[in-house]
């Protein structure tokens, strides 16, 4: 069987081509550094002729609200009925829980966008759900950094390793499509400033951190659970402080 992974030089992607190359089918690696660009079109017949099987964990090089609209809405605008000229039969998606709650966010509008179009296309399909990366954290520090201090919403998170991630994107790829959303999530729930101390404090950066029940993610109002899974279908193993004390080339 043929399966390409679209954005599969990123960080998901690099690791679900890995775990997907042990399976012992074809595997290929598709992004602009290897000539298949999902915004202009380039590559993109070539690459999926013969393919049966589309994982799509490409992202937006820039998360400016308009940027990433026009990143998940063309690339798919393209994507998908090129999928169905060559006869693809599954196409996987990696997308975050609780996007359709968190629709004040301009990157979960282009999420929704992109979910809505995959449900459209009638290809048969699975849209993954999955919480926040271990990676991210540092991400999550950016976006919430106000005038030097880290203010986060007083909610949950229940983060997740990335190689968690890949091997169960890996594991969908191999399964027969079942037209809905699966949520996954890490093996811990925690206050979203705990965990960002935490994170903060292996890394040794020195932020001051405040949770604000008023405080937005990503753009957008949130409670307690929002973005953590309703009734997770995989747990990763991995737990978050297992994981940050091994030096970063090794995980
Ligand atoms: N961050 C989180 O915590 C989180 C949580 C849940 C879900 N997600 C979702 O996970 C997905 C993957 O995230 P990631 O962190 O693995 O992304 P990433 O490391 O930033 O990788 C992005 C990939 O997309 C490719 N790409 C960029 N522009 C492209 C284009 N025009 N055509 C084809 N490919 C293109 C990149 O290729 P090049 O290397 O060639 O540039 C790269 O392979 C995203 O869709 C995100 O919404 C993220």
């Amino acid at each position: 069987m043929k399966i390409v992974v679209i954005g599969g030089t990123g960080l998901i992607g690099s690791q679900t081509v890995n775990q997907l190359k042990l399976s012992g089918h074809e595997v290929v690696a598709a992004s602009p550094n290897n000539g298949v660009n999902t915004l202009t079109g380039e590559g993109l017949k070539e690459v999926l002729q013969g393919a049966q099987v589309v994982v799509d964990v490409s992202n937006s090089p820039s998360f400016a609200d308009d940027d990433v609209m026009h990143f998940f809405k063309t690339a798919n605008e393209n994507l998908l009925p090129a999928e169905k000229a060559a006869g693809v039969q599954h196409h996987i998606a990696l997308s975050v829980v609780g996007t359709q709650k968190l629709q004040a966010s301009g990157y979960f509008r282009a999420k929704q966008v992109q979910e809505d179009m995959i449900k459209a296309s009638g290809i048969p399909y699975t849209i993954v759900h999955a919480t926040q990366f271990f990676e991210f954290a540092g991400g999550i520090v950016q976006m919430s950094t106000v005038d030097g201090k880290v203010i986060l919403p007083a909610a949950n998170i229940q983060p997740i390793a990335s190689k968690d991630v890949a091997a169960f994107m890996a594991q969908t790829a191999l399964q027969q499509p079942v037209n809905k959303t699966l949520e996954i999530g890490g093996p811990e729930k925690f206050d979203m400033a705990v965990w960002v101390k935490q994170y903060l404090q292996a890394t040794h950066k020195s932020y001051n951190v405040a949770s604000d029940a008023n405080a937005l993610y990503s753009g957008a109002p949130i409670e307690a659970d929002t973005i953590v899974p309703e009734a997770a279908v995989f747990l990763g193993k991995t737990k978050y402080a297992d994981w940050i004390v091994i030096p970063e080339n090794q995980r």
